[in-house]
């Protein structure tokens, strides 16, 4: 039995500190008032429409935005509202659950599916104020997830296929766009990720007494190809730029994209994909869903010819060496709480 491993998070929220595994090192606790980050937000309508003018204008936006942080927010996505809500509904149902009935969905060692309390082990430190639910869409183990959760979650399964189907062809769309940003042909990227897979993580944030001393997540980059994120309305998603840790303040609708490691190989560090992190708030728990997009597991990742050369001397200038996807996810899953860095560390 494992249950004594974790904190609960309904009991953690009743004592009036904090217990000191969840507080971080002065260096990098939260600032009282950090500034906005500067993200473009783009119309996708515009892209969708197909004329050559707004493809372009769009394109140009997110190179932009890309090349500076890597960070952006799209309105007009195609993911329907309807499907957005239910699915944060249905995820809320499985967060207030008793502890031991989440833990029955309890995330194993090396897998990538399950739930996760801000709890996973009690004797490490700097332990990130949340919980987590995830899924994977395109490699079976979802069903098995489904038949852990039980007949009361039937319904997410449902949900979140379909939530799951609409993010993906998102993000191809986003693929197209980025192919174009770097000069390549529309679908170079797009057939990359065609037969990939993804990776749906659901954040639960509860209200955290001393925000100020915790972390909800400490600072990573993602190591994924390409992240969308649906936040709630409450503040808590930072990016670390210019030198500052920067706010990514909720948009109605919009979801937030972010470039990840995987991509910045895979563009031979075109686009870098940059360090961010979440806060916590006293007042307001707060939900998040990161939909991560990757590629099949024995895809090589190796950047097209055209992105390998240096512009200015002609020579071969490759970043990072070529890797295999389903290698990455291994040494992610093995160093899980080394959180910052992933790639730096793995080539
Ligand atoms: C993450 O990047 O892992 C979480 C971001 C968020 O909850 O806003
Ligand atoms: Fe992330």
């Amino acid at each position: 039995h494992n249950g004594g491993l974790f904190f609960d998070s309904s009991l953690l929220q009743k004592q009036a500190k904090i217990p000191k595994q969840f507080i971080w090192p002065q260096t990098e606790r939260p600032n009282a008032l950090p500034e906005e980050l500067k993200t473009p937000i783009i119309n996708l309508e515009e892209f969708f429409r197909g004329d050559e003018v707004s493809t372009q204008h769009v394109v140009e936006l997110i190179r932009d935005a890309c090349s500076a942080h890597g960070f952006f927010q799209v309105i007009n996505h195609g993911v329907d509202i309807s499907v957005r809500q239910a699915i944060f509904e249905l995820v809320d149902r499985f967060f207030k659950l008793p502890l031991d009935r989440k833990l029955r969905a309890r995330r194993r060692p090396g897998c990538t599916w399950g739930y996760t309390g801000a709890h996973t082990d009690r004797f490490s430190s700097r332990l990130p104020w949340k919980e987590t639910l995830s899924f994977v869409y395109n490699d079976g183990g979802d069903e098995e997830l489904l038949s852990m959760l039980g007949k009361d979650f039937e319904e997410i399964g449902k949900v979140y296929k379909t939530y799951c189907k609409s993010m993906f062809e998102l993000a191809l769309s986003i693929m197209e766009i980025l192919a174009m940003s770097q000069g390549l042909t529309r679908e170079r990227y797009r057939e990359f990720f065609e037969d990939g897979s993804c990776i749906v993580r659901c954040n639960y944030y509860p209200p955290c007494q001393e925000p100020e001393l915790a972390l909800g997540t400490g600072p990573h980059c993602d190591p994924t190809a390409l992240t969308i994120l649906q936040q709630d309305q409450v503040r808590g998603l930072e990016v670390f730029a210019e030198g500052k840790w920067q706010s990514v303040s909720p948009v109605r609708d919009a979801l937030v994209i972010n470039i990840g490691d995987t991509f910045m190989a895979l563009c031979n560090g075109r686009y870098r994909s940059c360090l961010h992190r979440a806060v916590v708030n006293p007042h307001r728990e707060r939900k998040s869903l990161a939909f991560f997009l990757c590629p099949k597991g024995d895809r090589i990742v190796k950047p097209p010819l055209d992105l390998s050369f240096d512009s200015d001397s002609g020579l071969m200038e490759r970043k990072y060496p070529d890797f295999k996807w389903a290698d990455l996810l291994e040494f992610t899953q093995r160093c899980y709480r080394a959180d910052t860095r992933t790639l730096q560390s793995f080539s």
